[in-house]
């Protein structure tokens, strides 16, 4: 099984992330981190916390707090989108039980990565904070870390948060720019050209089997469903954050095409925006494999076969 660390912020959709990692059977996770994104460090960390006891998996999935707010930034939080607490309030009336690790994040990475060289792969489905941090106080990482993919960025569509911009890449583009200029020899970007179409729909819902998973995604889906229902006439949810999880589970959902990849951080109108050197005018090797494409049915398959799984095994 292929050993993982999962960085979330987490919200609506790194919950189903979450929930896809655990119900695949694929990965050895060996601990998610957290960090300040869709919402608070805090309720990020409460989330992540509450999802792993709904699936059963407390005990043995570790927790790590991580950065409070990106590298030079604000935080920007989207209540807008994933509610108050992040999660549609679908959890709201269960208490932790297993607290977060004492360990910061970054030190987990760090630790993790060096102890099991070319093994680990970091799924980052939230602002790159916790990464960048990682690459400040260990550069050497790099060489050790298998593969690094990233739900973040858009090369060809518009933003979702600003005209230009992704949520994550925005929030802390400095962060983001120091993780595409890091030097990673895998490292893929799985951004809304490829995201906004994996579309869980009410009759991808209908098909969870097992009732309190179906539950809450029914409910942490509410709103965010509706908002798309209200733009676009259709109640759906972009599973931006399980797409990234899909492509470690089975790189044959997306199709992917290698270019030099940055991120603006000077800018008024742009930053946060991935430039995607299609001609390759700026004459620099490729550093980052970006999505292009996606077979949303298939993954849409597993992914309602994973979550259906957690019944029988
Ligand atoms: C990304 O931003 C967040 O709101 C989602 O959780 C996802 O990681 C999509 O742009
Ligand atoms: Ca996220």
């Amino acid at each position: 099984r292929k050993k993982v660390i999962l960085d979330v912020d987490t919200g609506v959709d790194d919950a189903l992330a979450i929930m896809l990692a655990v119900t695949s059977g694929q990965f050895d996770i060996l601990g998610i981190t957290t960090v300040s994104g869709n919402v608070s460090l805090d309720q990020a960390t409460e989330n992540t916390c509450k999802i792993l006891q709904l699936l059963g998996v407390s005990a043995e999935i570790p927790v790590y707090r991580g950065a409070s707010k990106p590298l030079k930034r604000e935080p920007f939080f989207e209540h807008n989108v994933h509610g108050r607490d992040g999660i549609g309030g679908a959890l709201a009336d269960m208490p932790v039980l297993k607290e977060a690790e004492a360990e910061a994040a970054a030190d987990f990475i760090i630790r993790q990565v060096l102890a099991q060289p070319g093994e680990v792969t970091l799924i980052m489905t939230a602002p790159l904070t916790n990464l960048a941090q990682v690459l400040q106080k260990c550069p050497e990482l790099v060489q050790h870390t298998a593969e690094v993919i990233i739900m973040g960025g858009v090369v060809k569509g518009f933003g979702n948060i600003t005209p230009t911009a992704e949520y994550n890449m925005y929030v802390d583009p400095e962060a983001g720019k120091q993780v595409l200029q890091a030097g990673f020899e895998r490292l893929t970007l799985v951004g809304l050209d490829v995201t906004r179409q994996a579309l869980l729909t009410t009759v991808d819902i209908d098909r969870l089997r097992n009732p309190e998973i179906a539950a809450y995604v029914t409910q942490s889906t509410a709103d965010y469903r509706q908002r798309y229902f209200e733009r676009n006439g259709v109640q759906a949810c972009a599973l931006h954050d399980p797409l990234a999880v899909a492509v470690a589970m089975n790189r044959k959902w997306v199709t992917v095409q290698d270019y030099y990849v940055d991120v603006e951080t000077r800018s008024d109108l742009c930053d946060g925006q991935t430039v995607c050197d299609f001609q390759n005018r700026l004459n620099k090797p490729p550093n980052v494999s970006v999505c292009l494409e996606v077979d949303d049915r298939a993954f849409m398959e597993g992914f309602i076969h994973s979550l259906n799984q957690e019944l029988t095994e």
